[in-house]
């Protein structure tokens, strides 16, 4: 077993341990940007998009010689872009021949309880049922089901990935993660940079065996048996590689114009310190649930775990020829590089770069009708003869209810990490952070948000609304390996 750092966070920065490849990598910066396909209705009427999905094995040409099985909807990784418009219904019908239940959890979706993706409402392979380690968990349903979001909620960018109970890690490491963009009036007037202008980056980081396939260190090596991920990488499995877009450290060719950039930290337990090496900053015009009040201009972005990041780059101050870097600071050796710009030449821009962008309601502490404390932290609870992650001190059970939140009310929530980070992301909702200390809730922690970094001892304190659906749902650390170990809790809508 191939192990390089033992503490609990690794020199890179990053909760979780890095899992070195065994297959010779890339070189970085030869491979061309892939860009997922458009998804395409199969059919549409008044005032619903119908959407079909086929999750699947394929083989992916990632490294230079040896194919690596991967799984993907449509089988492809990423998979396919869908794009929903505010105020029409979206019907996403999934059909499972992969070897295992999935879960579809459309992330940042603010869509019935039901259609969330509930870590147990699985939906089972054409193939056959299959029951958990425990015997159970043959509820659901079996080889197609529809996924029916009714989309009223402001343009931004989501994503949707498995969610498998017990198994969230692995799965989506093999693959199971996509784009879901959500369109609208406001966003279509502002004149941003669109069409093959406007790209989104799926960052993740993974690691080959010596064959070429995904490795990840599962405790009984096989992803159909036990849980879990074996003790060494409880605290999140790191790979070596880059991908962007399931490409290693690849190439966009642009035009020195604006390009407006959906980043989207994908992997499972790596986070990303961001910068254009010799090139322009960032500015941010979104952030997880969609277009900020007015841009903000950083250096650097930290993108925990399924946080995004919605940016406009402007190279127009860039000759042709010029190369430029997408440095990750935190990150050392081969994960201190994730893609390249090289500017073509000079291009016509006919986009804008709005100083005031959406209207955004700043909740009111003085609205808070309930508040709350979750601590994150190890320990608690034990499987496998290992201590688990826990919330308030227990793991996960579905049969437990942490929390009744009246629907529509501003509830105040601090989150703290007792120990190592945990990106804590919440189904359903949204909130804004208020502040934090210890954490990187800062100029980036913009806007409406599902997802925020806690450093290891910090904290972050939001006020969090739900505004319409009802039901059960949950609270949970995005770190997927802490996630399959139980940092995770219910919550009721009420
Ligand atoms: Cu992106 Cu509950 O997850
Ligand atoms: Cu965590």
């Amino acid at each position: 077993r191939a192990v390089e750092n033992s503490a609990n966070t690794s020199m890179e920065g990053s909760a979780g341990r890095l899992l070195p490849s065994q297959a010779p990598l890339p070189k970085p910066f030869q491979r061309a940007l892939p860009l997922p396909p458009v998804l395409k209705p199969v059919r549409t009427d008044a005032d619903t998009d119908y959407y079909e999905i086929t999750q699947k094995a394929a083989t992916a040409q990632i490294l230079d010689d040896l194919p690596t099985e991967i799984w993907g909807y449509e089988g492809t990784f990423p998979g396919p872009t869908i794009i929903s418009r505010r105020g029409r219904r979206t019907v996403v019908q999934h059909t499972n021949e992969l070897p295992v239940p999935v879960v579809v959890h459309l992330h940042g979706g603010r869509v019935a309880a039901d259609q969330d993706g509930y870590p147990t409402d699985y939906l089972h392979p054409v193939s056959g049922r299959v029951a958990d380690s425990h015997g159970k968990g043959l509820n659901g349903e079996q080889g197609s089901r529809d996924y029916v979001y009714d989309i009223d909620q402001p343009a931004a960018t989501l994503w949707y990935h498995d969610h498998r109970m017990d198994f969230t890690g692995p799965q989506v490491y093999r693959g199971l993660a996509g784009f879901h963009l959500i369109t609208d009036d406001v966003e279509q007037s502002l004149g941003l940079p669109s069409g093959e202008r406007d790209i989104p980056l799926m960052i993740a980081d993974r690691s080959f065996a010596a064959d070429g396939s995904l490795a990840y260190p599962s405790v009984d090596g096989s992803l159909l048996g036990t849980p879990g991920v074996t003790a060494d990488f409880m605290s999140g499995v790191l790979g070596d590689c880059v991908l962007v877009n399931g490409s290693p450290w690849p190439v966009l060719e642009v035009e020195a114009v604006r390009y407006r950039f959906r980043i989207l930290n994908a992997a499972n337990a790596r986070r990303f310190r961001l910068r254009l090496d010799d090139g322009p900053s960032f500015v941010q015009i979104g952030s997880d649930q969609g277009l900020l009040s007015e841009p903000v201009t950083l250096e650097r972005i930290d993108v925990a775990q399924g946080e995004r990041f919605d940016v406009v780059v402007d190279f127009s101050e860039y000759s042709a020829g010029t190369r430029i870097t997408m440095v990750n600071e935190r990150g050392e050796g081969t994960t201190a590089q994730v893609m390249q710009f090289v500017v073509s030449g000079p291009g016509k821009d006919d986009s804008r770069m709005p100083s005031r962008l959406a209207e955004l309601e700043v909740l009111s502490e003085a609205d808070v009708v309930a508040t709350r404390e979750f601590t994150f932290r190890r320990g608690g609870a034990e499987a496998h003869g290992m201590s688990l992650w826990t919330v308030n001190g227990e793991a996960f059970d579905p049969e437990r209810v942490l929390a009744q939140i009246k629907v529509g009310t501003v509830e105040r929530w601090r989150v703290i990490s007792q120990n190592n980070e945990h990106p804590f992301h919440v189904h359903l909702g949204a909130f804004q952070v208020l502040g934090s200390s210890g954490g990187t809730a800062g100029r980036s922690d913009v806007g409406w948000k599902d997802t925020v970094n806690l450093d290891n001892g910090g904290q972050a304190d939001l006020l969090v609304r739900f505004e319409e659906h009802q039901g059960l749902a949950v609270l949970h650390c995005h770190n997927l390996e802490h996630e399959d170990m139980m940092m995770m809790a219910n919550f009721e809508v009420v």
